[in-house]
């Protein structure tokens, strides 16, 4: 199986390097446009093999898409990130044009690959994978809510003291500090709600350290985080090559569920080897339905913009 990589920055090259070291490909191709980049990258991951224990061929390239062809997986992760004080939406610009142009020149190599999008605004750089692609929508998955579920997984582990596997927890709606949606009253400990163990103001902070999770970071580290975006793109990745069929909150194409179409947006999807195969109705009470009402309004006023940086 083999994964491409556009884009062999931070988020990228990590991505890159879970793969190879959990095996999860037996591939992996890296292009970035910085002349030398993606090749050295490959290499350095290439000579972690016998360290480590993998047999992935890990190679780079600059913007060679003949060295993509054939790929089962496409990430998309080419594009700036943002940098202190800015919001993912101010990136449409400049990365509208690079997702375009990339998945343009992926399909001249490969026919029918599942795209999974990270470049942000992701929400609309799905939007605009899928619509440009002409793939069918169950081929065109954004990044997102698996790492917003991650990040919220944690803040309730240490909000509990307790360790992260023993929780379940999932973050719909748009990958945005304002639009995304970390649902409380689906969380569990051990199958247990989360309020038979905090109070509701201890919940609600858990709620806004998660929804500005990537801000945090990005303040920390002077640009955004790479460890757990890249280990959540593996994740995804694993489900699809590996057909394990996981529940993940992924931005994808809805055609009338949760009463929206014409718009991808994080929702809880089971994912395996031909994409989305199948998207969950979750029984929203009116409160997160109104939530999530706000977080299409978003995404859509950030779509029609689209238009205007193309
Ligand atoms: P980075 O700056 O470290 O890497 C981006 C790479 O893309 C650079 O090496 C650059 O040379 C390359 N690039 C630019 N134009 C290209 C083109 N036309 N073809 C090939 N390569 C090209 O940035 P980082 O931190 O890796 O972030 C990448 C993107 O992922 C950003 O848009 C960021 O906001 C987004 N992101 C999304 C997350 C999500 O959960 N959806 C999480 C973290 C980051
Ligand atoms: C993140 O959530 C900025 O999307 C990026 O870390």
């Amino acid at each position: 199986m083999k994964v491409t990589i556009v884009g062999a920055g931070n988020v990228g090259a990590t991505a890159a390097d879970v793969i190879a070291s959990r095996s999860i490909a037996s591939d992996v191709t890296l292009l970035d446009i910085k002349e030398g980049f993606a090749e050295g990258k490959a290499l350095d991951i290439m000579q972690t093999a016998t360290t480590r224990g993998f047999n992935t061929r890990v190679v780079g390239s600059t913007s060679d898409y003949s060295k993509t062809s054939n790929s089962d997986v496409v990430v998309i992760t080419s594009g700036i990130p943002r940098k202190p004080g800015m919001t993912r939406e101010e990136l449409i610009g400049i990365n509208a044009k690079i997702v375009k142009d990339v998945t343009k020149s992926i399909l001249e190599y490969s026919n029918n690959p599942i795209f999974i999008v990270v470049s942000n605004p992701m929400d609309s750089m799905t939007y605009l994978t899928l619509n440009s692609s002409g793939l069918d929508k169950k081929r065109v998955i954004g990044m997102g809510g698996a790492l917003d579920s991650s990040r919220f997984k944690t803040y309730i582990s240490l909000a509990l003291n307790k360790p992260a596997n023993d929780i379940h927890a999932m973050v719909i709606g748009g990958h945005g500090d304002t639009t995304m949606i970390p649902l409380s009253r689906f969380a569990k400990y051990n199958g247990l709600s989360l309020s038979n163990f905090l109070s509701e103001s201890k919940i609600d902070e858990v709620v806004k350290s998660t929804m500005v999770g990537g801000a945090t970071l990005t303040k920390l580290l002077g640009t955004s985080a790479w460890y757990a975006p890249g280990s959540s793109i593996a994740y995804v990745v694993d489900s699809v090559l590996n057909n394990h069929n996981r529940i993940i909150p992924c931005s994808v194409y809805l055609d009338g569920e949760y009463g929206f179409s014409d718009i991808c947006i994080g929702v809880p999807c089971v994912i395996g080897k031909n994409g989305v195969e199948k998207i969950i109705s979750l029984d929203l009470n009116d409160k997160e339905k109104s939530i999530f009402s706000k977080s299409v309004d978003v995404v859509n006023s950030m779509n029609q913009s689209l238009l205007n940086h193309l």
